[in-house]
C-alpha cells in the first residue's frame, strides 16, 4: 500500500525496488575497485552463474483459494523466534563500501529483528557492532585460522559481547582465485581500513613483531597468513564444540556426507553455500546441493541457505528445496554502499515485502507449509 501512497504523494524512493539493479549503480558510483570486491567471483565467474541457474531452474506453481488473508512469517530458528526466515550473511570489510560499515548494516537488521551475522573479518571491532545491535539477535562468523590463541580470543570476545550463535565458515581455508580483486590489487583496500577485528585483537597483536601502527604492512601479511587453515579436518571441530556453548552452524556445506559429519560432530546447523561463487569456479550452484543436504540433515540439523538469493521468489524456492531460512549476501552490501543504514533497510524491506507477496500469491499463509510440491522444473532450454 505504501507503493500506491507514494505514487499519490509523488515521493520517489531513493533506491529502486528491483534489487537486481543495485550492482550496476554501485559500479557507477563507487568505481570498479569497491564494486569488484562485492560482485567478483572465483575464476571465470561460472559458480555465480550456476547459483542463479540453480534457482531459476525451479518454477513456482501458485495455488488458488487457500485463504491467505492473514499471513505469519514468524520462523523458529536455532532457539530464537524471528520475524521472517531471513538473516544477513557475513560480509567482511564493509568499510570499503561505506564509512559506517558493519555498524550501519547491524542497525538496519536489528531494527527489523533480522539477525545480522558479523564477519570475523569485519572492519569494526565485534564489541562495537554488538552495541549497535541493541537487544537483537547476535550471530558471529568465524574464519577458523591457524592460531589457536587467536581463535580462542575471538570466541571469548564474542561470548562476552553477547553473541549467541557461532557460524564457522569452512569453505575459505584459502582465499579463492578472484580475478577482479587481483586486478585491482586487493591489499591496498585492506591496509589501514580492514580486518579491525583482527587488528584490535590482543592475541593477534601478541603474534606481531612490531605494533600494528608501526608496521601495518607486516600486520596485514600476518593476517593473510593465519586467517585460514587448509590443514584442518573434521576431528578439529571438537575444539570449537568445547569452547562454544551456544549453537554452532557450519557454513559452506554442499555434500550430504559433510552434513552427516556435521551432525556427528555435534553441530547444530549448516549453511548450504558456495560462498556466493567466490571460492571454486566450476562448482555446482548452491541450490542444486540443497535437497540432498536437507535430506541428510533430517531433523538433526537446521539447514540454512545462501548464494544467489536476489528476490522474494528466490527465498520461496530455497524454502521449498529444504532450507529453513535464507541468508542474504551481496544485495544488502550494495544497499549499504549506496545509502548506508537506510540503503540496507530498503533492501530488507523490499525483499521481505516481495517474499510476503510471493508467499500469499502462491497460496501460503506461512513459510512452514512451503514444500517441493510448490515447484515445477523449468522446461529444458528455458533458463
Ligand atoms: C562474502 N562472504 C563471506 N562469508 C563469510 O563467511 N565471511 C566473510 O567475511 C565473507 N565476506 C564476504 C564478502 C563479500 C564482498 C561477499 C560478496 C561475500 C560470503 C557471504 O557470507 C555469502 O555466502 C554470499 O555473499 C552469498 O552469496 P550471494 O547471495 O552474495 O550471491
Amino acid at each position: 500500500y505504501e507503493i500506491y501512497l507514494n505514487g499519490l504523494t509523488g515521493a520517489v524512493p531513493r533506491l529502486p525496488a528491483d534489487l537486481t539493479r543495485l550492482e550496476a549503480m554501485v559500479e557507477q558510483r563507487l568505481g570498479p575497485g569497491p564494486a569488484g570486491y562485492v560482485a567478483g567471483g572465483a575464476g571465470d565467474g561460472s559458480a555465480i552463474r550456476a547459483n542463479r541457474a540453480a534457482l531459476e531452474r525451479h518454477r513456482i506453481v501458485p495455488r488458488m483459494l487457500r485463504d491467505v488473508a492473514e499471513r505469519d512469517l514468524t520462523t523458529e530458528l536455532l532457539g530464537a523466534t524471528l520475524p521472517a526466515p531471513l538473516a544477513l550473511a557475513p560480509v567482511g570489510i564493509l568499510s570499503i563500501l561505506h564509512p559506517e560499515a558493519e555498524t550501519a548494516a547491524a542497525r538496519a537488521a536489528a531494527a527489523r529483528g533480522v539477525p545480522y551475522i558479523l564477519s570475523s573479518a569485519s572492519s569494526t571491532p565485534l564489541e562495537a557492532v554488538a552495541e549497535a545491535m541493541g537487544g537483537a539477535e547476535r550471530w558471529f562468523q568465524l574464519y577458523w585460522g591457524k592460531d589457536r590463541e587467536v581463535t580462542r580470543s575471538f570466541l571469548d570476545r564474542a561470548r562476552a559481547a553477547g553473541y549467541r550463535v557461532l557460524v564457522v565458515t569452512l569453505d575459505t581455508p584459502l582465499l579463492g582465485w578472484r580475478p577482479r580483486d587481483l586486478d585491482q590489487a586487493y591489499l591496498p583496500f585492506l591496509r589501514g581500513v580492514g580486518t579491525a577485528n583482527y587488528f584490535s585483537d590482543p592475541a593477534f597483536r601478541a603474534g606481531l613483531a612490531k605494533p600494528v601502527e608501526e608496521d601495518p604492512d607486516a600486520a596485514v601479511l600476518h593476517f593473510v597468513q593465519l586467517f585460514g587453515d587448509p590443514g584442518k579436518t573434521w576431528p578439529d571441530l571438537a575444539f570449537l564444540r568445547e569452547h562454544w556453548e551456544g549453537p554452532i552452524v557450519l557454513k559452506g556445506v554442499l555434500h550430504p556426507d559433510d552434513a552427516r559429519r556435521a551432525a556427528e560432530a555435534g553441530m547444530d546447523g549448516v549453511v548450504v553455500s558456495n560462498h556466493g561463487g567466490r571460492q571454486v569456479a566450476g562448482s555446482l550452484g548452491a541450490a542444486d546441493a540443497l535437497p540432498a543436504v536437507a535430506a541428510a540433515a533430517g531433523d538433526r540439523l537446521t539447514v540454512l541457505f545462501d548464494s544467489g538469493v536476489r528476490t522474494g521468489a528466490d527465498v520461496f524456492r530455497a524454502l521449498a528445496l529444504g532450507a529453513r531460512a535464507v541468508l542474504l549476501g551481496r544485495p544488502y552490501a550494495y544497499g549499504l554502499a549506496l545509502d548506508g543504514q537506510a540503503g540496507v533497510d530498503h533492501v530488507l524491506r523490499s525483499l521481505l515485502a516481495e517474499f510476503d507477496l510471493t508467499l500469499a500469491l502462491s497460496g501460503h499463509a506461512t513459510p512452514a507449509t512451503v514444500t517441493a510440491e510448490d515447484l515445477a522444473p523449468a522446461p529444458p532450454g528455458t533458463t
